[in-house]
């Protein structure tokens, strides 16, 4: 995810260009239609906040799906925000190519900028050698192992449920959806468990913009990347030798991983930190707000928990915890009417494909016992389509389950707040009170 890393940025670059309307640090985001369209760039973290995305994703599904955006510090690059493109993208890995970066960033090829780290993830690669660095890791998330994690997850699900006040205001985002994803992620690392909340901060420091509150600067996160691979060196050498039924045994041992470079060991720690935790950490938080949102659909959970495997897939969908994933043009190509050049940067806004009409009916709204929930943009599609895709589910499950055995209802007390950020879709803080059954 090395663009990932520097893409925030590249962001901040963008928005202090000037006659970029709205691209301004402090002024108000202006109505999506008060903006020429030609202006319109969703890589903007402050409309992610602030939530003011909508609108735009609208207008662009209307009046140019495949959208042209081109600046200086990134070169050419198309958002695409209706459901069948993106999932045509996606879905053909040999003309779109994810070797340049997962995320929006330079120019193929330009130069990173000093003391940017040149991480190496499977998730940024292309066959063949994608492939065999994801057959050595998923047998973490196969059938057989997960039905050895669920009974695990579950008690920790119950022993963080049970420790919770009732009838008294605490941030569910810190309580809940980081707690059990951190206890999650230790149990897939076999992680020192005392220590687990140094994986919920290296994954903020791989993705947060540097300035914005989480790391001061690229300096400073390379710094705490380091002590992240050192970290994990160090329990690599232990796991050589002693191997157990834990991701970083599969790296060790594994044919295709074992002689990896440090920072390719790295960048696929880093993928497997950020890949299980941000999304199912947001999809948490997301799911509480969402049946707030929606009352009818939290009074259609109570009558018939039946529905919960359904309404996971649908809160992943309303909440599409990853905005985006990119790719980059092997070869000039055509897409719904509009030259794509090679190397142009294609930006699939799954989460605008998530909301697309055509696809999903009322596709604003939680509807809990959707019939084609399942069909969202989330997880991606094809080659790279989510590794970790039922662990995930399987993690939401047994939480609205447990939730559904103890509460009547968590109720939002308080205005969320939003990550800044356009690539994790999420929340920093979500207040709430829990009511008992
Ligand atoms: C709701 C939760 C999650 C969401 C929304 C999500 C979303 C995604 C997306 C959008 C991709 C890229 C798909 C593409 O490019 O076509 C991806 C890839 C990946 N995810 Fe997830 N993810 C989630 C949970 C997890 C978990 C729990 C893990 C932990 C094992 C995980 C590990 C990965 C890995 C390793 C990849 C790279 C796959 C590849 O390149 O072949 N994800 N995820």
């Amino acid at each position: 995810m090395s663009e990932a890393v520097n893409s925030e940025e590249n962001q901040e670059e963008i928005s202090r260009r000037p006659g970029q309307i709205f691209f301004d640090k402090g002024g108000e985001i202006p109505d999506p239609y008060d903006v020429p369209l030609e202006e319109i760039n969703m890589v903007h973290p402050r409309m992610f906040q602030e939530n003011k995305i909508w609108g735009y994703f609208e207008r662009l599904r209307k009046e140019d799906p495949v959208h042209l955006n081109e600046h200086e510090v990134t070169g050419r690059f198309w958002s695409l925000t209706k459901y069948d493109d993106i999932k045509a993208v996606d879905s053909n890995h040999e003309l779109f190519s994810s070797a340049h970066g997962i995320t929006i960033g330079l120019p193929v090829d330009a130069e990173l900028p000093e003391g940017a780290l040149n991480l190496s993830m499977f998730i940024a690669m292309d066959q063949p050698k994608h492939d065999v660095q994801r057959a050595t890791v998923s047998p973490i998330v196969a059938p057989m192992s997960l039905k050895k994690l669920e009974p695990i997850i579950r008690e920790r699900v119950c022993n963080i449920l049970d420790s919770l006040p009732l009838d008294e205001e605490f941030n569910w985002v810190d309580k809940v959806s980081i707690e059990l994803t951190t206890q999650m992620l230790a149990t897939l690392f076999d992680f020192p468990f005392e220590e687990r909340r140094k994986l919920t901060r290296w994954s903020d420091v791989a993705t947060a913009a540097p300035g914005t509150g989480i790391v001061e600067s690229e300096e400073a996160r390379r710094a705490e990347l380091l002590e992240c691979l050192t970290y994990f060196t160090e329990l690599w050498q232990q796991r050589k030798v002693n191997p157990g039924h834990d991701l970083v045994s599969m790296l060790a041992h594994g044919e295709n991983t074992r002689d990896m470079e440090p920072f390719e060991f790295l960048g696929n720690l880093i993928l497997l930190i950020v890949g299980g935790n941000d999304t199912t950490r947001n999809s948490i938080s997301g799911g509480v707000l969402a049946l707030n949102e929606y009352p009818d659909q939290y009074q259609k959970l109570r009558e018939d928990v039946s529905v919960i495997p359904n309404m996971v897939a649908e809160i992943i969908r309303w909440q599409t915890p990853l905005a985006y994933m990119r790719r980059t043009a092997n070869e000039d190509t055509m897409l719904g009417g509009k030259q794509i050049r090679k190397n142009d940067q294609l930006l699939m806004w799954y989460v605008s494909g998530n909301r697309d009409e055509e696809k999903f009916d009322n596709a604003n709204k939680l509807i809990i016992d959707r019939a084609n929930a399942r069909q969202h943009l989330s997880f991606g599609f094809g080659l790279h389509r989510c590794m970790g895709n039922r662990l995930a589910e399987m993690q939401l499950r047994v939480l609205w389950e447990e939730i559904m055995q103890r509460f009547d209802k968590v109720e939002v007390v308080g205005e969320p707040e939003r990550s800044f950020s356009s690539f994790v879709r999420g929340y920093t803080s979500l207040p709430v009170r829990l009511h008992a059954k």
